[in-house]
């Protein structure tokens, strides 16, 4: 299945994860960059507002041809308890009508109700959209996704998996990273 990445991340820490996807489940990957880029103080006085409210911001044109693609895994930070409002965008701009889908989320803290608003984008995009994935992106599991300890696999039938490797350090963080699968 031809498979891309598509990931915003302000702060590093989707990008860390949605990269290391991308190669372990042998997918391509390009970034969703916003026309005006938020700081970390507008991401927090007009991003969060946007994004609670469903509101999209204007992304920059992909670096890739989403129409070649089968699956597209659309990954971004919470914010606000939804997800980040250049994910709305892209999901809107783009046809992804009858593609399998995915959803990446990252957070810090609670997750809320995001996954949940990530797969109704989706499916109003008439994608199929197979998962919602939430990593709660705490130092150690973005290491360890760095490092491969924890990874994700695609199976034959287009199932994305969690690997681990079988150290009880990382049994916690696998957790974690498991268990936000809506
Ligand atoms: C504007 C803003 C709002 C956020 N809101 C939440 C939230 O509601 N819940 C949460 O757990 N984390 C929240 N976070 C933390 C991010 O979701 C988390 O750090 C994420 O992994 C960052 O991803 P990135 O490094 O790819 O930008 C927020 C961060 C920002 C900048």
């Amino acid at each position: 299945m031809k498979t891309l990445v598509v990931c915003y991340s302000l702060t590093g820490k989707t990008r860390a994860i949605a990269q290391a996807m991308a190669e372990t489940v042998g997918a391509d990957y390009v970034e969703m960059k916003e026309i005006f880029p938020y700081t970390m103080v507008s991401a927090y006085t007009r991003g969060a507002i946007k994004a609670r409210k469903r509101h999209n911001e204007d992304i920059l044109p992909v670096q890739a041809d989403v129409s070649e693609y089968d699956c597209v895994i659309v990954a971004g930070p919470i914010w606000a308890s939804s997800p980040a409002p250049a994910l709305y965008d892209f999901i809107r701009e783009y046809d992804l009508k009858g593609k399998q889908a995915y959803g990446l989320l990252t957070y810090r803290g609670k997750a809320g109700g995001a996954a949940k608003i990530l797969r109704e984008e989706l499916e109003n995009a008439k994608s199929l959209c197979r998962s919602v994935i939430t990593v709660k992106a705490d130092k150690d599991t973005v290491r360890a996704f760095v490092s491969r300890k924890l990874s994700f696999a695609m199976q034959e039938d287009g199932k994305i998996i969690l690997e681990k490797e079988t150290t009880p350090d990382l049994q916690e963080a696998s957790d974690e990273a498991g268990s936000g699968r809506e």
